[in-house]
């Protein structure tokens, strides 16, 4: 039986309540579509700092009418304890995804990353043990690698970190294990590789690669490449991590708990033939873009060169297995920021 039918199996024989931080985000919104098509009842929080509307919005668009009943939404910050303490109430897991993303953001303004990352996390971690949720699933990084040079990476070897948010989410760890630790809340870090697909944001000055690429290439502006386009990256389509998350809050196995695990999928591509990839891809739909180059810039600050997880010991604890490739998953999102272009040219 594939992962994924383990993962429904289980999710269809108990209806239980999740709390989804950052539920207008990317990931979280992806987590929520996920949890109401299998049942569940979710409960969103969001500050829309980052996140959108128009999100919410999708998943209320794709699932069925009666499951999307199940949600609740709250408009919050996280840095406000009695706001986490309020979404908290009844949930049987947390999945914890809010948090200011993007290396340069934290770089540009380290403050700001702190509050969202380490003060609204450690109050998550409060209302979480105060609200005696069954598991705390968290939004860790590879990002925690630093300046260690090993490849692939495995959980217990870490370097440096390299920015401000590396920092953040460092800590993320260090609290929910002293957490684990001195009051019993069962705590799961998922230290997520570049992930990518549907609901990512292109637009701004910090969106990740993938997004920004489709949005570029999409709208004919030009596309840069930071450094000498042989940076890699272990890119890990959406699915792979609402499998993870759901399975890290729902193990029985006991030793899965408490531990922090990478969520990719074992590969790595760099961005040159990211660029040609996604490039492909659209023109065969738009065959203009066939021709269109990348422009190559100098080496973003904070930037690790490669990054490739070891993903035995989620596969070997969870049982975690991705079902989509980094080509699979590329056609999904191709298919969908195409769809989105189209239905913007026609309003
Ligand atoms: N996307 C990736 O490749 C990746 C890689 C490693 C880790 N992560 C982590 O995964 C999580 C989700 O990332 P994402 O890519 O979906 O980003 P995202 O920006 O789309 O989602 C984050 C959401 O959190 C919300 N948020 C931020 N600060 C908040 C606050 N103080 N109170 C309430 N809501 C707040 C934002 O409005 C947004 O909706 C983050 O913790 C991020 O650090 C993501």
């Amino acid at each position: 039986m594939s992962a994924q039918s383990r993962v429904q199996d289980q999710l269809a024989g108990q209806s239980r309540t999740w709390l989804v931080t950052g539920a207008a985000g990317f990931i979280g919104s992806n987590l929520v579509g996920y949890l109401l098509d299998q049942g569940q009842s979710v409960v969103g929080l969001d500050n829309f700092s980052t996140g959108y509307q128009s999100n919410l919005d999708d998943v209320e668009a794709t699932v069925d009418p009666e499951d999307w009943r199940r949600f609740v939404f709250y408009e919050g910050d996280i840095c406000d304890l009695e706001t986490c303490r309020k979404a908290v109430r009844g949930a049987d897991y947390v999945l914890h995804q809010a948090a200011l993303g993007s290396v340069p953001r934290s770089i540009d303004d380290p403050l700001c990353t702190h509050r969202s990352n380490v003060d609204g996390f450690i109050n998550m971690l409060v209302a979480a043990r105060d609200g005696a949720v069954r598991r705390f699933v968290y939004a860790a990084s590879s990002s925690t690698y630093g300046d260690h040079p090993a490849l692939p990476k495995v959980e217990e070897v870490i370097g440096k970190p390299l920015s401000p948010y590396a920092v953040t989410k460092y800590i993320n760890e260090l609290y929910a294990d002293v957490f684990a630790r001195s009051y019993g809340l069962e705590t799961v870090g998922l230290r997520y590789f570049n992930v990518f697909g549907p609901r990512q944001d292109p637009q701004g000055a910090y969106a990740a690669v993938i997004p920004r690429w489709f949005g570029q290439l999409l709208n004919g502006s030009a596309c840069q490449i930071n450094g000498n386009g042989q940076t890699s990256r272990d890119f890990c389509y959406i699915a792979n991590t609402v499998q993870a998350n759901v399975l890290a809050a729902t193990t029985t196995n006991v030793d899965a708990v408490n531990q922090v695990y990478n969520v990719a999928c074992g590969g790595r591509t760099s961005l040159t033939d990211l660029f040609f990839g996604i490039r492909d891809l659209l023109a065969d739909v738009v065959p203009e873009l066939t021709t269109v180059e990348p422009q190559y810039r100098g080496f973003r600050e904070g930037d690790v060169l490669h990054s490739q997880a070891d993903i035995g010991k989620a596969r070997r604890l969870l049982g975690y297995a991705p079902e989509y490739g980094s080509i699979e998953g590329l056609e999904l999102t191709a298919a969908w920021f195409l769809e989105r272009h189209n239905k913007a040219l026609s309003t």
